[in-house]
Parts: structure tokens; sequence; C-alpha cells
């Protein structure tokens, strides 16, 4: 027996393009699930759901922005016609800021304006909102749905220059507890997972710099910066029927970066 099988499921990950996305995507297929493989950038999607396809499993890639609900509820129609109804919903689809080089560069709070808040606000927040809104009717109406939401340390425990970003994730994990205690009795489980620096394209920029890098390590019970799989492998228990009893809670993976009870 194999408690994290997905044979017979069909998850949809969100910014599954590259990253935490794209491994979170190889992982769930590598145990036989079906995978929506979404991005914004197409041909990002494209290639990992290639990369699926390559190795024995299902995949189809979609495009599609999370911040626009219409567009996510269109994808996970077009997504269910082609492999099924969504029975995995992975929110994993985030940005740190609004510039290409977020963490060296996001000025102070009190220099933004409320046009600067958006773009963190709208993935990080209103993205987890509209994956959940599109694929639960569907879920509530078969009884069976898992829901994970890919956060934040920033979210969690704060970090300088990233309370915005914070918030939005906070936002998303505060969301995940209620909305749990809404469709549990539908047999649907809403959890998180809070990751620290793990080594992606997306903060590739942001560790480069040895220095840099030495210093941020020092933070960390673990002296390394996180692996995606690092990642994917917490977001596949919480999205296989081995956490069924879990349900409303934030999973720190994070190299002991922040220990909090
Ligand atoms: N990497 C880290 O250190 C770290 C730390 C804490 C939390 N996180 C969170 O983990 C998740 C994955 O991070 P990553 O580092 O792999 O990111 P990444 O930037 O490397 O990749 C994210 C992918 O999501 C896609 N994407 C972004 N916004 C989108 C949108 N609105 N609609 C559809 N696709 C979109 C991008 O095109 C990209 O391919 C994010 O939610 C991020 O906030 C990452």
């Amino acid at each position: 027996m194999n408690v994290l099988d997905m044979t017979g499921r069909t998850a949809l990950v969100t910014g599954a393009g590259q990253g935490v996305g794209r491994q979170v995507a190889l992982h769930i297929a590598a145990y036989g699930g079906a995978v929506v493989v979404n991005d914004y950038h197409l041909d990002r999607a494209e290639a990992v759901a290639a990369e699926i396809s390559e190795q024995g499993g299902r995949a189809l890639a979609l495009r599609c922005d999370v911040t626009d609900l219409d567009d996510v509820t269109a994808m996970v129609a077009h997504g269910t016609e082609q492999l099924g109804p969504i029975d995995v919903l992975v929110n994993n689809a985030g940005n740190a800021g609004p510039a290409d080089d977020p963490l060296a560069h996001t000025p102070p709070f009190w220099e933004t304006d409320p046009k600067d808040w958006e773009p963190w606000i709208a993935t990080n927040f209103y993205g987890v909102l509209n994956g959940c809104r599109a694929v639960l009717p569907d879920m509530v109406e078969r009884g069976y749905g898992r829901i994970v939401s890919v956060i934040s340390d920033a979210g969690r425990t704060g970090e300088p220059n990233l309370a915005v970003y914070g918030g939005a994730k906070a936002g998303a994990a505060g969301f995940s507890r209620g909305l749990a205690k809404s469709v549990g009795r539908h047999g649907i489980t809403a959890n998180c997972v809070a990751l620290s620096t793990v080594n992606t394209p997306g903060v590739a920029s942001a560790i480069a710099d040895p220095e840099v890098a030495r210093k941020a390590l020092r933070g960390y019970v673990i002296r390394r910066f996180g692996e995606p799989a690092d990642a994917a492998n917490a977001v596949l228990f919480l999205a296989s029927d081995a956490a069924a009893w879990v349900t409303g809670q934030t999973y720190p993976v994070n190299g002991g970066y922040a220990i909090t009870p």
C-alpha cells in the first residue's frame, strides 16, 4: 500500500510552469495523478506537461491568470472536460513582488502607493480565493476535495519589506482556516504549506550573491535553502489520502527558519 497514491485523482496546480509548482506537478504525476499544469506563461506550462507525458503521466497545460475569476473558471471547466473533475487544487501561483528582483529592491512600505500593493494582493490572496471559488461547487457536489495553498513564512512570522506580500499570504491562511470549517462536512480539506527560501527561478536573483546567501543561511537550523522537492513532499502529503484527518492547518516547511509552537 502506498499512502501517497494519487491514482484516479486529477489535480490542478497553479503557477506550475517553474519552481515549486513545477515540482508539485511532477510529484503528483509520479504518484499516479493526472495534472492540469497552469501558468500564465503557456510555454512554461507546456514544457512541464511535456515532461510529465514523457515520464508516462497524464497532463494538460492551460494558460490562465489566477487573478481573474472568469479565466480560472474557464480553465477549471476545460481541465475537467479533458482530465476529469478536479479532486485536488494546489494554489501555488504567487509572487513576492511586482519587480523582477523583488526581495532586493522592494521599497519600505511607507514609500509605496496602493497601486504597488495590488500585484501582491491580487495573486497571493485573490488567486487563492478564485481557485477555491472555481473548484468548490463540483467538489461539494461530489463530496471530495483536497485544497493546498502555498504561503510563506513572511505571512506566518513576518519579514521586513515583505509586509504586504506577507499580509496577502496570511490572508490566504486565514481564509483556508475558515474554509476548512465550512467544507469539512463535504469531505474536503483545506491546508497551507508555509515556505521560507526555496531555490527557484523566482528567488534566484535574491540569493545569487554568495555573501548575501551566507548571511541569510545563518537563520536556518538546517544550513541550506530549500529545494522545490522539499516543498512538493509536504504538498503531496496534504493532497493525498494520507492527510485525510488534517485540515485548517498551516505546515511550516522552512529548514527551521522560524520554529514556533
Ligand atoms: N521560492 C521561495 O523562496 C518561496 C518562499 C516562500 C513562499 N513561496 C511561494 O511559493 C510559491 C511558488 O514560488 P516559486 O518560488 O516557485 O515561484 P516562481 O516565481 O519561481 O514561479 C511561479 C510561477 O507562477 C506563475 N504565476 C505567477 N503569477 C501567476 C498568475 N497570476 N497566474 C498564473 N500563474 C502565475 C509564474 O509565471 C511562474 O511560472 C509562490 O506562491 C510563492 O509566493 C516561495
